[in-house]
């Protein structure tokens, strides 16, 4: 694929952050975007780098009103020696994909999102935060951008990219979280959106979140939409337990995101030799293991938040502490064990690693 490469003037460039203990989430955004448009006679086309700025769009646009749209989201790390490293950026392009096909909108060669996520992270390779624990957060996104208001898929589309500093998705770092089980909202219904990563999906969320923010706590836990009774996943997160020996996390059902961090906790733990499941988890079977003691730790897991220890449990009404409501050593290890590979200190025996520029 040709990009066309127009990097910002110098008086076009943003001051970087000073402080990267300070950088939080989703909130700056570096000097660059890429941009691509998409039509039936032409297919993709225009691939380009171009100082970040506001998008001018059609009010007709199908994405502002039936919400065509759909993400991904990676990170680019500052490795040893300055080496920018991406962590299986392929595995998100395939979700890309899959996404696209749930939403009907047009799929990118993989080799292609590569290509302009390299591009695109090379032009701001400065941006990248050097401190352990901060990146460079990467948002591919496409959106209907036909206008017309008849109800059928665009014909039109924009993928772009933006990147920008993080931190730590959740302002106390790496701490456990207290989450609330959603009682009444459901995230996704099998045969829904749930697997797909699309803007809805975290719309549908909102309100519970917002509910569950009021009451003190990080986020919800998802239950299944038929008997809210199995659970699916935490808002930005998959979830996993430990029942005694065993790592559990629920399968992918229809309904639950396929997460890179999800799928990398599972190869690593089979690998170290550890009993891990992938099946259905109940709520009764969560409470009454945090009752009779067996329910060692609860973390989730994602891009944004890495491994988030869960500490607290709130269910119909009733508060239960996990491991105490402090870190556990198995989402400890794990947490260093895949920031080591994604910051390329510990060996990337999977391959998983991507230098690009
Ligand atoms: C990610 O972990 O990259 C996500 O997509 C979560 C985001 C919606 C905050």
């Amino acid at each position: 694929m040709e990009i066309a490469c127009h990097l910002a003037a110098p008086a076009q460039r943003k001051p970087k952050p000073a402080d990267d203990s300070a950088l939080g989430f989703g909130k700056i955004f570096s000097d660059h975007m890429f941009l691509m448009e998409y039509s039936l006679e032409r297919g993709w086309h225009d691939a380009r780098v171009v100082p970040y700025a506001a998008i001018p769009m059609d009010p007709a646009s199908m994405v502002l009103h039936y919400g065509q749209e759909i993400f991904e989201g990676l990170k680019a790390y500052r490795g040893k020696g300055g080496a920018i490293c991406l962590f299986r950026p392929l595995m998100n392009f395939e979700r890309m994909n899959r996404s696209a096909d749930r939403l009907c909108l047009p799929g990118i060669p993989v080799e292609d999102q590569l290509q302009a996520v390299d591009a695109l992270v090379s032009a701001d390779k400065d941006w990248i935060p050097a401190t352990r624990g901060t990146s460079l957060y990467v948002r591919p996104t496409m959106i209907a951008t036909e206008a017309g208001l008849g109800v059928r898929p665009s014909t039109e589309c924009l993928f772009f990219i933006i990147t920008g500093p993080v931190g730590n998705y959740y302002a106390r770092g790496f701490e456990p979280v207290r989450i609330l089980v959603e009682q009444r909202f459901v995230r996704a219904a099998k045969g829904g959106l749930g697997e797909a990563k699309t803007g809805a999906n975290y719309a549908a969320s909102l309100l519970a979140a917002k509910k569950a923010k009021e009451k003190g706590f990080d986020q919800v836990l998802w239950l299944d939409a038929g008997r809210l009774e199995q659970v699916e996943e935490v808002g930005t997160m998959n979830i996993f337990f430990v029942f005694g020996d065993e790592l559990v996390t629920p399968p992918l059902s229809g309904s639950i995101l396929p997460g890179v961090t999800r799928d990398s906790v599972l190869r690593i733990a089979r690998d170290w030799g550890w009993s891990v499941s992938e099946r259905p988890v109940g709520m009764g079977q969560v409470i009454q293991a945090i009752q009779d003691g067996s329910l060692r730790e609860a973390f989730g897991t994602g891009t944004a938040a890495v491994i988030s220890p869960v500490g607290t449990l709130s269910y119909k009404g009733k508060e239960y502490n996990i491991n105490g409501g402090r870190i556990g050593e198995i989402a400890r290890k794990l947490f260093d064990e895949i920031t080591g590979i994604q910051y390329g200190e510990i060996m990337d025996r999977y391959g998983w690693v991507h230098q690009a520029g």
